[in-house]
């Protein structure tokens, strides 16, 4: 059981929740993410990048957006309510060394997963520069964590409601055109988004590592479920990612499998709707 101890909500959909979790707060490192599931009679299994940890505490914190049923539900948990289980740390932690200019473009939600790697590089020497972008300004996440580690943080907005009126492709592209372009790329955001940053930096040569976030279920490589091509290769995201050379991923064919599931997540959220108790009924 893992008590929740803070719960703040950052824009319309986005909660930032802390609980108790000692053993994965000590071991944990950058990149690495948890599935957690709510409860054990009908929860599903969700990966959540580990946001930040608390190693004294023995604390850990997500940041999460309310997209479907299980997100919902995490997001009406209060202080002091558990989670039932937490994994974690899964995954390969951030390949992380001084490369010299290090240039982090989040999308949306990817700004979480995102910052602490951004920690990371900084804290090993690099120059870090930070793209974040969202639909709008509400929706857009981790601005002032943003600012204090970089040394040039740019803000776009698809509709120009806060920062520049463009993608993060925009930004990203002028920085490789530029005097001194970045030496690695982080590019963490819906995958159409990583996809663009990929294309945008392969003319360059640009060293683009990209986050992905394939459907997981069991996060230890049994179950197969997040298998993507990589440089022509079968690669499992929990266990041999969730970071891979963006040049070399298939996202058209991990874009088609994220869709698989779409009828079931849409029922399953229309059914939360109507207000569901933990078994599965309805109140
Ligand atoms: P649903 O309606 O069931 O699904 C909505 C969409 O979420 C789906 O279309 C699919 O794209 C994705 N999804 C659904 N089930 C799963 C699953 N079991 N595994 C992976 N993706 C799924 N989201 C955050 O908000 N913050 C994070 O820090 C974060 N980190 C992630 C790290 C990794 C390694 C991965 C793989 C995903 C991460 N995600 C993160 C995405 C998050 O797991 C999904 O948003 C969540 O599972 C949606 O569940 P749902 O029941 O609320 O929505
Ligand atoms: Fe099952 Fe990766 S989630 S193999
Ligand atoms: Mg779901």
């Amino acid at each position: 059981m893992n008590r929740i101890l803070e719960k703040r909500q950052l824009s319309a959909e986005v909660f930032r929740m802390t609980f108790d979790a000692p053993n994965i707060a000590r071991e944990r490192r950058a990149g690495q993410f948890l599935i957690i599931q709510l409860d054990t009679q009908v929860g599903e299994r969700i990966p959540l990048t580990i946001a930040d940890a608390d190693a004294v505490k023995g604390s850990v914190t997500i940041i999460f957006q309310a997209v479907g049923e299980t997100t919902h539900r995490l997001a009406e948990f209060k202080v002091g309510d558990e989670i039932r289980n937490v994994l974690g740390p899964l995954g390969q932690p951030t390949h992380i060394k001084n490369f010299g200019r290090a240039l982090c473009v989040g999308g949306g939600i990817g700004a979480a997963p995102l910052h602490p790697i951004a920690q990371a590089l900084k804290a090993a020497g690099n120059e870090v520069s930070i793209v974040i972008g969202a639909r709008n300004k509400e929706l857009l996440i981790m601005e002032e964590e943003m600012r204090r580690i970089s040394s040039d943080l740019t803000i776009v907005t698809d509709d120009g409601s806060a920062g520049r009126k463009a993608l993060v492709t925009a930004p990203l592209k002028e920085a490789c055109e530029g005097p001194k372009p970045p030496d690695i790329v982080v590019a963490i955001g819906p995958p159409v988004m990583m996809k663009f940053c990929a294309e945008t930096t392969r003319p360059f040569g640009v060293h683009t590592v990209v986050s992905l976030n394939t459907i997981m279920i069991d996060g230890t490589g049994m179950c197969g479920g997040c298998r993507v091509t990589v440089g022509g290769q079968t690669k499992f995201v929990c266990v041999d990612g969730p970071e891979f050379d963006g040049h070399k991923v298939d996202f058209d064919n991990m874009i088609l499998r994220l869709g698989a599931y779409k009828p079931q997540e849409k029922e399953a959220h229309h059914r939360c709707h109507l207000d569901l108790n933990i078994a599965g009924e309805v109140r």
